[in-house]
């Protein structure tokens, strides 16, 4: 872990993941403070909450965090600016490919950037283009996921990229053998986002954290659509009555499609904004039924709300046993 914890400027190499409504300066501040990296999800705030928002987290830790934009945003450029104004170390780009002119802009005041590779040509693509690191997330994670698995992803983009830059692992993550595991492999680091949900610090809603409390793997699933015509981007999140009915919704848009009575663009557009807000809903609201409950399949390992320095302990004392045993 050493690289990662050196290019991260933490104790140890174990970021968590930005996590919209979930990883704002509470969370964010615990997770630095106890020696891992913190990430604020900027998600669709504006630059003036950012800069609220990374003027309070400084208030609450002086070890550094980060911040994850999406690339979609529409004043990017403007977040950018306040990052950088802020002096943050590091900048997430998620969402996609870094538009023209994002890298150079983040670079320019020295702060390092990460991006997300969702496959190996990506990741060579994304070195030559001067990312710094990369994480490398696989379908297991909560949110918005890829197609591929991340042991797959693990295999195929590890030998190849982990000499050139620091590649963080995501997605699946529960125990600290997970960790050991993709460290052997040459992973600097892990990010986990799951785990932390449930952390004391968090301020997600008390409902949100039960409801992974009592969830397993298996109900953390991957949004599905159900016509070619229709996209759905796929998300990661526990079962409950939004996503049956959210199935049902595409199921009527499509049926308004055949008969003629909404128009491609419009049928687009309902699919799309389904989910609009629910994410909130769920985290602050504790709106659990028809709320997005985003989560991953490492849900079923979180099984107490517990300080963030202790998840960060236990995981680094579980990686460390599996280490030993193996050296042995
Ligand atoms: C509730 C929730 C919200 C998330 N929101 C975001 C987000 O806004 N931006 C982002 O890049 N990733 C987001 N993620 C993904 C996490 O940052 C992280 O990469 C992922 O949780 C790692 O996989 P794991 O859930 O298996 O630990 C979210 C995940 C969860 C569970």
């Amino acid at each position: 872990m050493a690289r990662g914890s050196a290019f991260l400027g933490s104790e140890v190499a174990i970021l968590c993941g930005a996590m919209s409504w979930v990883s704002e300066r509470n969370l964010v501040a615990a997770v630095s403070n106890a020696g891992g990296f913190g990430l604020i999800a900027c998600g669709a705030m504006t630059p003036e909450l950012l800069d609220r928002e990374i003027a309070a987290t400084k208030a609450l830790t002086d070890k550094p965090f980060g911040v994850n934009l999406i690339t979609m945003h529409p004043a990017l450029f403007d977040l950018i600016e306040v990052c950088n104004r802020h002096g943050v170390g590091h900048v997430v780009l998620a969402g996609g490919l870094p538009p023209t002119g994002s890298i150079d802009a983040i670079k320019a005041n020295g702060a390092k950037l990460i991006c997300f590779a969702p496959a190996l040509s990506l990741a060579k693509k994304l070195i030559r283009s001067g990312v710094d690191a990369l994480v490398v997330e696989g379908m297991e994670a909560g949110g918005h996921i890829g197609p591929v698995s991340t042991s797959v992803l693990a295999q195929e983009i590890l030998p190849e990229v982990a000499d050139k830059v620091p590649v963080f692992v995501a997605g699946g993550i529960g125990r600290g053998e997970g960790i050991a595991a993709y460290l052997d492999m040459g992973a600097a680091g892990v990010q986990l986002g799951t785990r932390f949900v449930c952390a004391t610090e968090s301020i997600a809603h008390a409902n949100f954290k039960k409801a992974f409390l009592r969830a397993s793997a298996r109900d953390a699933v991957a949004s599905v659509q159900i016509d070619p015509r229709l996209p759905v981007i796929p998300v990661r999140a526990l079962k409950n009555a939004g996503g049956d009915l959210f199935t049902a919704k595409q199921r009527e848009v499509a049926q308004l499609l055949d008969s003629g009575q909404v128009e491609m663009a419009e049928a687009q557009l309902q699919i799309e904004h389904y989910w609009a807000g629910a994410l909130r809903r769920a985290v602050i609201d504790g709106d659990v039924e028809h709320g997005s409950l985003m989560a991953g399949q490492s849900v079923g390992m979180v099984t107490k709300e517990e300080p963030v320095a202790e998840i960060i302990a236990l995981l680094m004392t579980e990686a460390a046993a599996a280490l030993e045993q193996r050296a042995a």
